[in-house]
C-alpha cells in the first residue's frame, strides 16, 4: 500500500475521553485543511456494526477471550481493507477510536493473560501485516472515574454497550496497566496522556502531540 495519509489511534479504558478527543482533533485537522476520516473499532463498517453488537452488548461471559479476539480481528480485517487503507491511500488522515492495542489490553492483560500473547501477535500479522499506526494516543485515567462516566452516558442509550463495563474493577485495573505496558514496549509509536483533565486541556495536549509528531506548525 502506498500510504499518503496518517493513521492515528485513540486508546484507553472505558470513559477516558477517546471519542470526545477524536471528534475535537478531527475538527482541528479540518481547520488546518487536512482531509480526514473518523472511524472506530469495532464497528467502523456495516458488517463491523453487526460484529460490534455481538462484542459490546449482552452477557460478559457469553464467549471466552479467544473467541472474542477472533471476532475483533474479523472486524479489524474488514475495517482495514474496506475503509482504513483505501482512505490512507487517498491521502486522508484516519482517526480510529480504538485499534489493536485494545485487543492486547482487554483480551490479554484484562483477562490476566489467559490468551497467549503470541496468539494476538499472530492474529495481527494475519489481519494487518507489518502496517502500524503512525501515532497512538493512550488516555490514562483511573477506572473508577472512567466507568462512572461511561455508565452515566449509557443511561440515555437504548442499546446498552456495557458488556465490558460490567466486568469487575480488577479487570479494569489490569486493563489500565496493560495500556501503560504497551506504551512502554513501543515508546516511538505511543504517547500516554493523563486524561484526568478538562476536555479543553486534554485537547490542547492532543494538538501539541500531533503538531510535534507530524511537524505541523
Ligand atoms: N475530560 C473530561 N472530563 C469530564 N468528562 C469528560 C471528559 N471527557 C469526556 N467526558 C465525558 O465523559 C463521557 C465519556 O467520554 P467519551 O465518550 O469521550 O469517552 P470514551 O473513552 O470514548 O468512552 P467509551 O469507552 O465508553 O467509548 C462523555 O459523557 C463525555 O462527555
Ligand atoms: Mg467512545
Amino acid at each position: 500500500m502506498l500510504q499518503k495519509g496518517r493513521f492515528i489511534t485513540f486508546e484507553g479504558g472505558e470513559g477516558c475521553g477517546k471519542s470526545t478527543q477524536l471528534r475535537l482533533l478531527a475538527e482541528w485537522l479540518q481547520k488546518q485543511h487536512i482531509a480526514n476520516l473518523s472511524t472506530k473499532e469495532p464497528g467502523g463498517t456495516p458488517i463491523g456494526q453487526e460484529l460490534r453488537q455481538l462484542l459490546v452488548c449482552g452477557d460478559k461471559d457469553k464467549f471466552d477471550a479467544v473467541a472474542e479476539a477472533l471476532l475483533y480481528y474479523a472486524d479489524r480485517r474488514i475495517h482495514m481493507t474496506s475503509k482504513v487503507w483505501p482512505a490512507l491511500t487517498e491521502g486522508k488522515w484516519v482517526l480510529s477510536d480504538r485499534f489493536a492495542d485494545s485487543t492486547v489490553a482487554y483480551q490479554y492483560y484484562g483477562y490476566n493473560k489467559k490468551v497467549p500473547f503470541r496468539t494476538l501477535t499472530d492474529l495481527y500479522q494475519i489481519a494487518v501485516g507489518d502496517f502500524k499506526p503512525d501515532l497512538t494516543i493512550i488516555f490514562d485515567l483511573a477506572p473508577e472515574v472512567g466507568l462512572s462516566r461511561s455508565f452515566k452516558k449509557a443511561e440515555g442509550m437504548t442499546i446498552k454497550e456495557t458488556r465490558h463495563e460490567s466486568r469487575d474493577l480488577e479487570f479494569h485495573h489490569n486493563l489500565r496497566q496493560g495500556f501503560l505496558e504497551i506504551a512502554k514496549q513501543e515508546p516511538d509509536r505511543c504517547v500516554v496522556l493523563n486524561a484526568d483533565k478538562t476536555i479543553d486541556e486534554l485537547h490542547a495536549d492532543v494538538v501539541n502531540i500531533v503538531r510535534e509528531r507530524f511537524k505541523l506548525f
